[in-house]
């Protein structure tokens, strides 16, 4: 009988009551669905490892519903941390640093650090507003996989493992949020995404360097990563005839990744997934279009990727690791 506003709570209310519990609670954020729990809660923490079949050594991000929960969660904050916090949260952004007692040694997989972030999204922040403390949560895929960007995509990767899925639509960003780490003396990126290299430099007003190798493990150190079940072929627009050719030969099911005009003339069996035309764009129905490569049961895709500057950065290397070496014949 309640207003609208009654109805929108409703669920919002049973999900946080839900977390208190020790319960899963898969929610949307700007950039990809998380699989959310009470980042004190210990045994519910290690829940989401059991359920994503995910490493412990894996830590997760803690997310916030506001930038000044900042020093609850984390001490020794450098200037540049207020400063990001300022500038992108809510927003794409993840802040490594100095973790603050309360923080689990099951987050941050033992480490001095804790990754944390502001979504910008109204159902994450009605959430974490109604829950008050912080929800550690990983992409809502099973390990390796492809992140989530509708409620559906949870319920294909997590089905009833999880104890509540929140709807909000699709995924406006629909790639994993920017990783900055600020836990040394300069600040690194540890994973490239909407929150650009340029931008974080014209917010920080000095070079802010990709790292490549850390003593974290981090998703873009598993070669494998944000892989679909078909094999996928990085190419340019030159070679793709070159590069179909044999594998038209080996009688494969495959797609096509890129923009129409990329795609003209493609022999008839071949599949289409056609991509938009800015990076924007892209990146919002890139994993879309990866899981539905998996549906149509395509054996690989050859994909053409888009330049690597601005948020192209965060594209290529998603798709460079989705083209990486897999350690094992993916299941199922
Ligand atoms: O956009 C996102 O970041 C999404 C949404 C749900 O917020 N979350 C997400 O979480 O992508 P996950 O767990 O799939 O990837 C986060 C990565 C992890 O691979 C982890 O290694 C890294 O962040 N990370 C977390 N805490 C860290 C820490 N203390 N030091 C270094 N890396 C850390
Ligand atoms: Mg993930």
């Amino acid at each position: 009988m309640g207003s609208n506003t009654d109805d929108d709570a409703q669920p919002i209310l049973a999900a946080s009551a839900l977390l208190k519990r020790g319960g899963l609670v898969a929610f949307p954020t700007e950039t990809v669905y998380g699989l959310g729990a009470d980042a004190e809660n210990v045994s519910a923490v290690a829940r989401i490892f059991q359920v994503k079949a995910r490493p412990s050594e894996n830590p997760l991000i803690v997310h916030l519903a506001r930038a000044s929960a900042l020093e609850n969660w984390a001490r020794e904050l450098p200037a540049a941390a207020f400063r990001l916090a300022e500038a992108f949260w809510p927003g794409p952004l993840t802040l490594i640093v100095k973790r603050a007692d309360r923080v689990p040694n099951l987050v941050t997989a033992n480490q001095d650090t804790v990754g944390l972030r502001v979504p910008n999204h109204p159902v994450a922040l009605a959430l974490l507003e109604e829950f008050g403390g912080g929800i550690a949560a990983p992409s809502a895929n099973r390990f390796g996989r492809v992140s989530p960007t509708t409620a559906q995509d949870v319920r294909d990767e997590l089905g009833d493992k999880v104890d509540m899925i929140l709807d909000g639509g699709a995924c406006d960003v629909g790639l994993e949020s920017t990783i900055v780490d600020l836990s040394g003396s300069v600040a690194r990126v540890l994973r490239a995404g909407a929150i650009t290299r340029e931008s974080l430099e014209a917010v920080l007003g000095y070079p802010v360097p990709r790292l490549e190798q850390s003593q974290v493990l981090h998703p873009g150190q598993h070669p494998s990563h944000y892989a679909p079940r078909a094999r996928v072929v990085l190419t340019s627009v030159e070679r793709i005839h070159l590069e179909l050719r044999p594998l038209i030969l080996e009688g494969l099911k495959i797609g096509v990744m890129g923009s129409p005009a990329q795609m003209v003339d493609l022999p008839a069996q071949v599949t289409r997934l056609t991509l938009p035309d800015t990076l924007e764009a892209v990146a919002r129905v890139l994993y879309r279009e990866l899981r539905a490569a998996d549906r149509a049961q395509l054996d690989v895709v050859v994909i053409v990727p888009p330049p690597k500057t601005g948020l192209g950065e965060a594209i290529v290397e998603r798709l460079e690791r989705a083209a990486g070496p897999r350690p094992e014949p993916a299941e199922n």
